[in-house]
């Protein structure tokens, strides 16, 4: 079964690939990930923040957040905190491109244009086939408009390749009230790609201790909807390419995920959960669901069960949620 696909300009035999995780922080598991087929090596992140610190040796006189004070700093995790500093950063993704002969595919996490994204360039210099720019960012201040967040974004992704020649892809989280409108502004500040979507840290409260939790929880395969959701909107509205990230645990999911639009799925939980080598199940279960229903490539489905197909998406969108709430009976669960 022909399963290629064209992520980022990067042609692929699968759209299958580890997304950003720490497995990457070690270049056995790395391997292992190459020899289970993994299209491309999704790198963990690099932070603004520890950008920052590095060239500033402080954040507390940055702007890095309009409503920034000194007490910001204090939040952030000590530098021995993350697995790899900025230099060590690079340094790993030499040795990946070293270890593997799939593309290897960065990623930087921030959210302001400025100095730190001069890391997109020794990225680029140091290997990286392509880079994901996580631009995740909670609003909590009522003064800062939606509008204005967005640009910021879309200057965050123009400072970024006004530095590089390799394709960026940009991560987002999935909370927007136009992700069409986001999507086309992204497009015109020059994004290859978008990766649908960031999880939110949503943490859970503590009542005996009123504390926050904010424990990482492996996802759920209902997480998946939300990104069909995305992916079905955004295809054919965005000249770039989409991937999915979040909630494909069986092959089933990755074949829906492709057949709403995306020529990338990335998979972090499942593989955490089951391994590498999972990955390679995934593909081979792809190529049979396929197989079992006549369709002659992956390409043939790509998008298929996208709204591009649809002529008023708008009215589809209301009348479905219409009758979904009309149809609901005591017996549905
Ligand atoms: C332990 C862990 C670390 C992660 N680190 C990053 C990261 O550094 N950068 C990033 O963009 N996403 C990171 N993610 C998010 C994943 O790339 C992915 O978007 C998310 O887990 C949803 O995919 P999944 O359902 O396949 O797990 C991390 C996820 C996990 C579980």
């Amino acid at each position: 079964m022909d399963l290629s696909t064209t992520y980022l300009g990067l042609s692929l035999p699968h759209p299958l690939m580890a997304g950003a995780s720490p497995m990457v922080d070690d270049l056995g598991t790395v391997r292992q990930l190459e020899d289970a087929g993994s299209a491309a090596i999704v790198m963990h992140s690099l932070f603004e923040e520890q950008i920052a610190r590095e060239q500033f040796g402080t954040l507390r006189d940055l702007e890095l957040h309009s409503n920034s004070n000194p007490e910001a700093a204090s939040y952030l995790p000590e530098p021995n905190e993350f697995a790899l500093g900025p230099d060590e950063y690079l340094e790993q993704v030499r040795r990946i491109k070293a270890a593997v002969t799939v593309p290897v595919i960065a990623s930087l996490n921030g959210t302001t244009p400025s100095g730190w994204l001069a890391y997109a360039k020794l990225i680029e210099q140091a290997g990286a086939d392509a880079l994901e720019l996580n631009v995740y960012e909670v609003a909590t201040d009522p003064a800062q408009t939606a509008a204005a967040l967005e640009q910021r974004i879309a200057d965050t992704v123009r400072a970024v390749k006004a530095q590089v020649k390799i394709p960026v892809a940009v991560k987002l989280t999935p909370f927007f009230s136009s992700l069409p409108n986001l999507a086309r502004n992204l497009e015109a500040a020059g994004a290859n790609g978008l990766v649908l979507f960031n999880r939110m840290l949503q943490p859970d409260f503590d009542l005996e201790q009123l504390e926050l939790v904010p424990r990482m929880k492996l996802s759920r395969p209902s997480e998946l909807l939300l990104r069909l959701h995305g992916l079905a909107v955004l295809h054919g509205n965005f000249k770039g390419s989409l991937a999915c990230s979040g909630g494909v645990h069986e092959a089933s999911d990755a074949v829906k995920a492709v057949f709403a639009g995306a020529s990338s799925v990335q998979v972090v939980s499942a593989l955490l959960q089951r391994g590498p080598s999972f990955l390679k199940h995934l593909r081979t279960g792809m190529a049979e669901w396929l197989e079992r229903h006549e369709y002659a490539s992956l390409r043939q489905g790509l998008g298929s069960m996208s709204l591009a197909s649809v002529p008023n998406p708008h009215a589809y969108q209301r009348a479905s949620y219409m009758r979904v709430l009309q149809g609901w009976r005591p017996d549905s669960e």
